[in-house]
């Protein structure tokens, strides 16, 4: 039996360049991917930490918002969020607020209805009792605050279990709101989080001029109660514009065409 000739020892060193060459340039990949998503966070920081300045300036000269202090941290609202949620305050006084999720944004709508726009209304709806004992001795009181202790419901989508609050449309009843706040229940892991406010879009409890504000808006869930929800605003032909802000997290903007002008506050 004849020997098959071996392949020559050129062509052979040739396919271990190659496959030699190419692992080093997947590493070069992964290193640069790394780099890339390292230089995002610093860029958001950067962007937190100028939101941090404008806030501080801004708030400096307020005649209504006497305390200045937040902690914006852990699952709390950054700086970018409550920069653009103090300016939308000030400038654009808002009537009726919905704010889902009691914390750091209630120390700014609380101080609002009682100092700046008393015949304004705020209702905050929170599902934790411990979080409300913790929060609300905190909060200035007025009799056109409101927090209520919702408990959640429960549904699936997409084969996950989601959570929003119950009883949310018998406690509003007709009233249309000009701001809501989309910062509850907790979000993190859910495909569709925060699902309320698609609930008073159809029950009619938008007002002609509004701000939705979401919080959280870089994660896969809220994405989809964002596109959601201007789904939902198409289906009742209410024109509307969508913009975004971003720190350390992204806040979306959903606002209807009268307070286009939020996005440039
Ligand atoms: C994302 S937090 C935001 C609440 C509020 N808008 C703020 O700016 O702080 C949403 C919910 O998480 C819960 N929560 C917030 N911080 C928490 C903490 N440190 N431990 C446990 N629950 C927390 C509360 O029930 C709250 O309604």
């Amino acid at each position: 039996m004849q020997n098959k000739p071996s392949e020559p020892k050129t062509a052979k060193s040739s396919g271990e360049k190659q496959v030699t060459m190419l692992k080093l340039v997947r590493e070069h990949e992964q290193k640069l991917a790394a780099m890339e998503e390292k230089l995002e966070l610093c860029y958001n920081e950067l962007k937190e930490l100028n939101y941090a300045h404008l806030l501080h300036d801004g708030m400096r000269e307020s005649t209504w918002l006497k305390n200045q202090t937040f902690d914006l941290h852990n699952w709390a609202a950054n700086y970018s969020f409550i920069y653009l949620l103090f300016r939308i305050l000030d400038k654009i006084e808002p009537r009726n607020i919905l704010e889902f999720g009691l914390g750091q944004t209630t120390k700014l709508t609380t101080q609002y209805i009682v100092h700046k726009n008393p015949k304004a209304h705020l209702n905050v709806c929170e599902h934790s009792l411990d979080w409300i004992k913790i929060y609300k001795p905190e909060l200035p009181t007025h009799k056109h605050i409101r927090v209520n202790h919702l408990d959640l419901e429960y549904f699936d989508y997409w084969r996950k279990r989601n959570d929003k609050y119950a009883g949310l449309l018998e406690l509003v009843g007709d009233k249309k709101f000009d701001l809501i706040i989309v910062d509850g229940p907790v979000g993190g892991g859910k495909n569709l989080p925060r699902s309320n406010v698609l609930d008073l879009i159809g029950h009619g409890n938008l007002a002609k001029d509004f701000v939705i504000i979401f919080d959280d808006a870089e994660r896969e869930g809220e994405k989809n109660t964002i596109r959601k929800t201007q789904a939902a605003l198409r289906k009742k032909s209410i024109a509307f514009q969508t913009f975004e802000r971003f720190g350390i997290k992204r806040q979306a903007y959903i606002v209807s065409q009268s307070r286009v002008f939020a996005a440039f506050l």
